[in-house]
């Protein structure tokens, strides 16, 4: 396949960026889109250029560091798969991709296609644990009994890889979904509750502090989310957070 790649090049985080186009005369239909940006790299190393940077870690769909926005689409245009899971087989030959990095101002771009998602880091250290008895004496998990329909729920909302696609989806930049996930994975639990109130409360103000956007209810994030997270987890916030904030 001959594919025409315009992408976004930024030197680092204070240089203003711009589209760079690149013709590339051998892809191959089953190379993943990551693959496809490896061979530009080897072309352009080759020739003494800099290779376009991108976050890539397991290439597996699991580590959610693949944040790129192809044609426009966070993570591109097949349904709930990321970046790294994309192959070429889903363009076609002669096609002209443009590739961005995800746009968010709490996103800050670091380099070319690379943005710091590290306000992500900061919501899940605001609440994402539970306190556990380390003390040598430790309670069987399976000693607790779960409802399975709040197992399933819990565990659904688990399989947040937090990409960052839900923000780079949302108009308003909202981090709304990523947030309410990570409340609700143990929201759903008894092992969820001994931290609940300060959790909803703590995640929710360092997601405010980042600066991310407010959640219109436009549903963009839930299209575009890789792992098919649902707005009910967004609900679910809403209503541990009024409970909390009752509590305080
Ligand atoms: S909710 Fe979906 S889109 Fe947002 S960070 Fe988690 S996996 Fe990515
Ligand atoms: S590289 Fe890990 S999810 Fe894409």
């Amino acid at each position: 396949m001959k594919i025409k790649l315009n992408v976004w090049r930024q030197k680092d985080a204070t240089s203003k960026g711009a589209m760079v186009s690149y013709d590339l005369d051998h892809v191959e239909a089953d190379m993943s889109f990551l693959e496809m940006i490896d061979v530009l790299n080897e072309e352009l190393i080759s020739k003494g250029e800099e290779p376009v940077e991108f976050d890539h870690d397991c290439r597996e769909g699991i580590c959610g560091t693949c944040s790129m926005t192809i044609n426009g689409r966070p993570h591109g245009p097949q349904h709930r798969t990321t970046a790294c899971q994309l192959h070429m087989r889903s363009f076609s030959d002669g096609d002209t991709i443009t590739v961005e990095p995800f746009r968010a101002a709490a996103f800050p771009v670091i380099k070319d296609l690379i943005v710091d998602r590290s306000a992500f880091d900061r919501i899940q250290q605001a609440g994402g644990y539970i306190s556990v008895n380390t003390s040598g004496n430790p309670v069987d998990a399976n000693a607790i009994p779960i409802e399975k329909e709040h197992a399933d729920l819990s565990f659904n909302a688990a399989t947040c890889i937090g990409c960052g696609a839900c923000v780079a989806a949302c108009k308003n930049a909202s981090a709304m979904l990523f947030t309410s996930a990570k409340v609700s994975q143990y929201a759903l639990l008894p092992q969820g509750q001994v931290e609940a109130t300060t959790r909803v409360l703590n995640m929710v103000k360092q997601m405010d502090l980042e600066g991310f956007g407010n959640c219109t209810n436009t549903g963009a994030c839930e299209v575009e989310c890789p792992k098919g997270i649902s707005l009910e987890n967004i609900a679910r916030l809403n209503r541990e957070y009024l409970s909390a904030s009752l509590k305080k």
